[in-house]
């Protein structure tokens, strides 16, 4: 890539999470610093109020307009910036002809998708690619699958101080969380859910926890799923499943397979909720796991689709407030099993809500760290937030996004 005149350019910083990216980038970089970022999208009107209201001085902020299905104008975007970042989704409707453009021309990428059909599709189809063109491409920077992927790889790096080895099992458990929905997430949901239920080989794909590993990784391991109300001896609680866990956990074992097996060519990891003790703890996890089994039985069928489209989910561009946004957090629990049986508990935290206020610091963060953290030698291809960044990232999340990463005990 010759000399391009930005470092990062947000397509689609129109969007409810684009315009917290803004502000972000705003807040924390500026725009006279040594970073040079620019907006971008397919409306100029949209773009112009946004700047106004980002209190963007005229000659500080470029704009530039370019819609997700033009070629021409995504080259043109392309070949004027080290890195790309999009929010325009749902990615498995809109995202193609950008992550394209990006491997044509060697220009780095991160989004937020956590459409696990789709990545698979763009692996296939870009990867070898990315790889010629040296574009390095990360899906997955938002809370899907960032605190999970270097959730796992922070306790994997303490496990080899601690115990001299990855620990072959790891659990995430979601002690606490306080969030909301927006348009494009629901939109993003409602679109897989969609499409699951009218291809057979795409649920059996779904199913798959390595479906976007390489191919030539395929350990033998049947991957522990909590499906309804479990209860977890080791955080002597009730479990029920997490939404996320089929994103994160096919992340997760992407970054293993890309460290080339650094947790182990058998690798054990599965994601749950929390739902506390005793029969209240039962109950709720029951309650969970039914609010979710119903979410994707309406999601699937059309009428009760429509209603919930237009009655129940956010609108693209809505979103939970600046005040939900601000007094929402995370709290996720990791244990570590070692071969001997030894434990090793982490946490990560983060502040702000988990999808929008924390994801838009996470997927400013993940950008500035592939523009300018990354040796000039790392090569292209279709990277994972731990296998890419690893601790750098964790340094970048602490200093800067409200993040922590934690040991809590080890015995
Ligand atoms: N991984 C995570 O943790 C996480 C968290 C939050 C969101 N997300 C994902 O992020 C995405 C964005 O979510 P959101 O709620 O912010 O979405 P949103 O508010 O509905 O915004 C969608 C954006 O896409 C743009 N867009 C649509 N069609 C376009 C086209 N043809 N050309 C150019 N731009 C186009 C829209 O532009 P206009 O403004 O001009 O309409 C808008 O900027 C979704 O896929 C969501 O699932 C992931």
């Amino acid at each position: 890539m010759s000399n391009p005149q930005f470092d990062i350019i947000v397509f689609g910083a129109t969007s409810f999470v684009g315009q917290i990216l803004s502000r972000y980038l705003i807040e924390q970089y500026g725009l006279d610093s040594n970073v040079k970022w620019a907006i971008a999208g397919r409306s100029e009107g949209k773009l112009v109020s946004l700047k106004a209201d980002l209190g963007a001085p005229a000659a500080d902020l470029d704009i530039i307009i370019a819609d997700a299905s033009d070629d021409a104008q995504l080259a043109a975007m392309c070949a004027q910036t080290r890195t790309v970042i999009s929010t325009v989704g749902p990615y498995a409707l809109y995202g193609e002809p950008l992550v394209k453009a990006c491997c044509e021309q060697g220009t780095h990428y991160c989004d937020l998708t956590g459409e696990v059909q789709w990545i698979r599709e763009m692996i296939i189809k870009y990867e070898a690619q990315a790889k010629a063109s040296g574009a390095r491409i990360v899906h997955c920077c938002g809370f899907d699958s960032i605190p999970s992927d270097l959730g796992v790889f922070f306790l994997q790096q303490q496990a080899a101080q601690q115990f001299g080895a990855a620990c072959p099992t790891v659990k995430m458990r979601v002690k606490a969380a306080k969030g909301g929905f927006s348009g494009g997430t629901a939109a993003s949901l409602i679109n897989v859910a969609k499409e699951a239920a009218a291809d057979p080989a795409l649920r059996k794909s779904l199913a798959n926890p390595y479906s976007i590993c390489p191919t030539d990784f395929r350990p033998s391991r049947r991957q522990h799923n909590v499906k309804s109300a479990e209860f977890d001896a080791d955080f002597d609680a009730w479990t029920a499943p997490f939404v996320m866990g089929a994103i994160n956990t096919r992340v997760v074992h992407r970054s293993n397979a890309l460290q080339h097996a650094a947790y182990g060519e058998e690798f054990g990891y599965d994601e749950a909720v929390l739902t506390g003790t005793g029969l209240k703890g039962r109950a709720a996890a029951l309650a969970v796991t039914a609010g979710m089994g119903g979410f994707l039985v309406a999601s699937v069928i059309k009428p009760t689709r429509w209603a919930l489209e237009k009655f129940v989910l956010p609108k693209p561009g809505e979103g939970p407030t600046p005040k939900a946004q601000r007094e929402g957090f995370y709290d996720l629990r990791f244990v570590g099993i070692s071969a001997d049986g030894k434990l090793l508990r982490t946490k990560v935290t983060g502040d702000r809500d988990p999808g929008y206020g924390s994801t838009g610091k996470m997927l400013g963060e993940a950008a500035m760290c592939l523009t300018f953290d990354l040796d000039a030698a790392t090569p292209g291809g279709f990277w994972t937030p731990a296998s890419l960044f690893g601790h750098k990232i964790i340094e970048r999340l602490e200093a800067n996004a409200g993040l922590r990463f934690e040991v809590m005990e080890s015995r």
